[in-house]
């Protein structure tokens, strides 16, 4: 394939985990670093197309030349999306969105009580990508699927209900595969019913993988 396969094409990708407020100090958040979608958005990008990256809190530095969105919850990265959800032609959910958050967040930092336990009680965040999938138009939609038991299963589960194109399945269980680790091992499943297994990769090249894998549905002459 040639490099600049993506050329005309607008990919928004979503990378990093979500943080959802406790109270001004706390939050509930997961492992996520963002490593996997960052690296998808340089590959993207190095690729030809216009890259919009929408993150959760990362240590990651800013990609050059794409554009960031910066958010923190998952509702903020559900209307981040959905604004630019027009201009892409592909959509790439890599992000770790929180599926819960606190049904309330407190005002003032929350105090020890005198009870031995604290119940919180929490409320279902949005599923951004069963949202695109609802309306997808001409979109390419990719997902990811990150699991610690019954990987395959689940992901073809998602992958259908959500409405997808291509799912990335993620052992997560894996010491070396999935959050905050240089590397990742992945199974490609497709809308037909066919998938592949990646070897374990660094995720630069499991983002190139991924990308050629995206050209080749995007335009299947190549
Ligand atoms: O959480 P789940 O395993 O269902 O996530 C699968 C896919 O759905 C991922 O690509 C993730 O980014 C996306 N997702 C989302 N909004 C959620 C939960 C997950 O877009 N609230």
């Amino acid at each position: 394939l040639s490099p600049q396969d993506l050329a005309g094409e607008t990919v928004l990708v979503t990378a990093g985990p979500t943080r959802e407020e406790l109270d001004p100090v706390r939050y509930l958040s997961n492992y996520s670093s963002g490593k996997m979608g960052y690296a998808i958005a340089r590959a993207a990008r190095r690729r030809g197309a216009r890259v919009i990256l929408v993150s959760g809190p990362t240590a990651l530095a800013a990609p050059v030349g794409i554009e960031l969105v910066p958010v923190t919850s998952a509702r903020q990265m559900r209307e981040a999306v959905l604004q630019r959800l027009e201009e892409a032609t592909v959509v790439i959910k890599a992000a770790a969105v929180a599926d819960y958050r606190p049904a309330m967040r407190a005002e003032q930092k929350i105090k020890k009580g005198l009870e031995g336990s604290l119940i919180l009680p929490l409320e279902k965040n949005p599923d951004i990508l069963a949202e695109l999938g609802s309306r997808k138009g001409n979109r390419l939609l990719v997902g990811f699927a990150a699991e610690t038991a019954d990987l395959l299963e689940n992901a073809r589960k998602k992958l259908t209900e959500k409405n997808l194109d291509l799912i990335v399945a993620n052992d997560v269980s894996r010491s070396d595969a999935g959050f905050d680790v240089d590397t990742n091992a992945v199974r490609l499943l497709y809308r037909d019913g066919s998938g592949e297994e990646l070897p374990l990769l660094g995720k630069d090249e499991v983002a190139d993988q991924l990308l050629d894998r995206i050209a080749r549905l995007l335009k299947p002459s190549l």
